[in-house]
C-alpha cells in the first residue's frame, strides 16, 4: 500500500456480544520463509493456507525476481525454486513495502551471492533500523555499496567472491536478525553459528530443517542457544501447511474478552511456545480461553480457542516473555484498560523499532481515548476501567502500523464511545479479512 495515497480512517462503535467462529489467516512469519525458502529450494514447494497480505506477496516479487516461479491454484500456491545457491541477480530493486521481515531476511539471504541487489520500501519500512543485518552481513565479506543515513533502506549489497563462514551472536532479541544469519550461511561453505541469548520465535531453524538443511540447535547451561547451519546444503521442495496466524488471532481473542456476553471459537491458530506469549499473559489476567482440539499440523501444534468474556484483573508481565509476543504489546495494552487495576509491561525496547515506534504510538493512542497509562523509555503501565466508562472518543494516529490500527479498532468495540484510527490501508499487510472477520462476528466498524 502507497503511504503517498488518501488516508483511509476507520471508526469502530460499540459492540453487543460477539460471537462466532472464524479462522485467520496464515502465520505471517511462516507464509514468508515458505515463498523464501520454497524460491530456494530444489523442485516444488506446495503451500496450503499462505498469507496473501501485501507483505508477504512482496516476497513472492522478490523471489520471482531472483529466477523462482511462483504461482497459485484455488488451493495452494506453488513454488518452482532456483535451487540452493542459484538465485538470479535482480535487474531491478526489491521493493518490501511496509515488510520489514520480507527485506530483512533476503537481506541475508542474497548477502552472501556475488551479486548487487538494492532494496526499497515504503516510508515506515525506511525509518527502520537495517544497522542490525548489515553487521554481521560485514563479517561474511559482503559490501554496503550504498545505503541512506542511519544505514537505512533504500541500500544496495553486494556479496563477496568467496564468504566464509561467521559465528555471530545476536546482540538484541530479534528472530530477524538470527533468520538473516543463517541464511546468508546457506550460501557459504562451512558451518555458520548463530549465538542467540534470548530465543526467539524458532520457525527459521524448524523450516530449514524441513527444506532438508543439515542445522542443529544446542542449548547451553546458561540457557543460551547454539544453532549451527552446515553451508551449502541442497534444499529440496516440500508441502507446507501454514497455520493461523496468533498474531492476527489476537484482535479477535481480545475483543471477546473485552465485549460482554462475547462467546468466540477461532480456528486452527498456531500454538508454537514461541508465539504464545499473550495467551499464557491473558490467562493470567483471568481470562476465559480454552484450548480445543490441540493437533499436530504439518509439525506445528495448533488448536481451536474458545474464547469468553472475562473480567480481567491486571498482572505484571515479565520481561523475559517479550520475545514471545513482541508483536501483541498493543492489543494487550487494550485487554489491560479493561481490566481491573495496573498492568505493567517490562522489556519492550524492541516496540520502539517496529512498523511505527509502538510503545509511544500505543501510549498515545490510548492517552487520546481517556485510558490512564505511562510510557516509559522500554515499559509501558496501564490502568484499567472495567466496563469501560469513559473510555472512548479519541482519533489514533496509526503512524504506518497494521497493529496499532487493529488494536485501536478493537478498543472501540468496548469502549463508551466509538474510537477512529486514521488510516485502515496498512491492515492488508497483514490480515486483509480483518474488518469482514470482525463484522461476521457482530462487531460494527464503518
Ligand atoms: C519476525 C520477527 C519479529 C516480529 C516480526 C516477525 C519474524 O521481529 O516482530 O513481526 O518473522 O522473524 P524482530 O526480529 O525484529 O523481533
Amino acid at each position: 500500500m502507497s503511504a503517498a495515497a488518501e488516508p483511509s480512517p476507520a471508526t469502530a462503535h460499540a459492540a453487543k456480544a460477539l460471537t462466532g467462529s472464524v479462522r485467520v489467516p496464515g502465520d505471517k512469519s511462516i507464509s514468508h520463509r515458505s515463498l523464501m525458502f520454497g524460491g530456494l529450494a530444489a523442485g516444488q514447494t506446495r503451500i496450503a493456507g499462505l498469507l496473501e497480505g501485501e507483505d508477504v506477496l512482496r516476497t513472492g516479487e522478490a523471489m520471482k525476481a531472483m529466477g523462482a516461479v511462483i504461482t497459485r491454484t484455488n488451493e495452494e500456491w506453488i513454488v518452482e525454486g532456483t535451487g540452493n545457491g542459484a538465485l538470479l541477480e535482480a535487474t531491478e530493486p526489491l521493493d518490501f513495502g511496509n515488510a520489514g521481515t520480507g527485506s530483512r531476511l533476503t537481506m541475508g539471504l542474497v548477502g552472501t551471492y556475488d551479486m548487487e541487489t538494492t532494496f526499497t520500501g515504503d516510508a515506515s519500512l525506511s525509518k527502520r533500523p537495517m544497522k542490525r543485518i548489515l553487521d554481521p552481513l560485514r563479517e561474511f565479506g559482503t559490501q554496503i555499496v550504498s545505503m541512506a543515513e542511519g544505514e537505512r533502506m533504500p541500500l544496495t549489497l553486494r556479496g563477496p567472491k568467496r564468504a566464509a563462514p561467521i559465528t555471530y551472536r545476536v546482540p538484541m532479541a530479534s528472530a530477524q536478525v538470527k533468520s538473516a544469519v543463517l541464511l546468508a550461511g546457506l550460501n557459504v561453505p562451512g558451518v555458520t553459528t548463530v549465538i542467540e541469548p534470548v530465543m526467539t520465535r524458532d520457525h527459521t531453524e524448524k523450516m530449514l530443517a524441513g527444506f532438508g538443511a543439515q542445522i542443529e540447535v544446542e542449548t547451553d547451561g546458561e540457557g543460551v542457544r547454539h544453532i549451527r547451519l552446515l553451508g551449502e546444503p541442497k534444499l529440496t521442495g516440500r508441502a507446507i501447511q501454514v497455520p493461523g496466524d496468533p498474531s492476527s488471532a489476537a484482535f479477535p481473542l481480545v475483543a471477546a474478552l473485552i465485549v460482554p456476553g462475547s462467546d468466540i471459537t477461532i480456528e486452527n491458530v498456531l500454538m508454537n511456545p514461541t508465539r504464545t506469549g499473550l495467551i499464557d499473559t491473558l490467562l493470567e489476567m483471568g481470562g476465559s480461553i480454552e484450548l480445543l482440539n490441540r493437533r499436530d499440523a504439518g509439525g506445528e501444534d495448533v488448536a481451536d480457542l474458545r474464547v469468553r468474556h472475562s473480567d480481567l484483573k491486571g498482572v505484571s508481565v515479565p520481561p523475559e516473555r517479550a520475545p514471545f509476543m513482541i508483536d501483541e504489546y498493543p492489543v494487550l495494552a487494550v485487554a489491560a484498560a479493561f481490566a481491573e487495576g495496573e498492568t505493567v509491561m517490562n522489556g519492550l525496547d524492541e516496540l520502539r523499532v517496529k512498523e511505527s515506534d509502538r510503545l509511544t504510538a500505543t501510549a498515545d493512542g490510548l492517552k487520546s481515548n481517556g485510558v490512564t497509562c505511562v510510557e516509559g523509555e522500554d515499559f509501558l503501565r496501564v490502568t484499567g476501567t472495567p466496563g469501560g466508562k469513559g473510555i472512548g472518543g479519541g482519533t489514533v494516529a496509526t503512524h504506518l502500523d497494521h497493529r496499532i490500527a487493529m488494536a485501536f479498532l478493537v478498543l472501540g468495540f468496548a469502549a463508551e464511545k466509538p474510537v477512529t484510527v486514521d488510516d485502515r490501508a496498512m491492515i492488508a499487510t497483514s490480515f486483509p479479512e480483518f474488518m469482514d472477520l470482525m463484522a461476521s462476528l457482530g462487531a460494527e466498524i464503518e
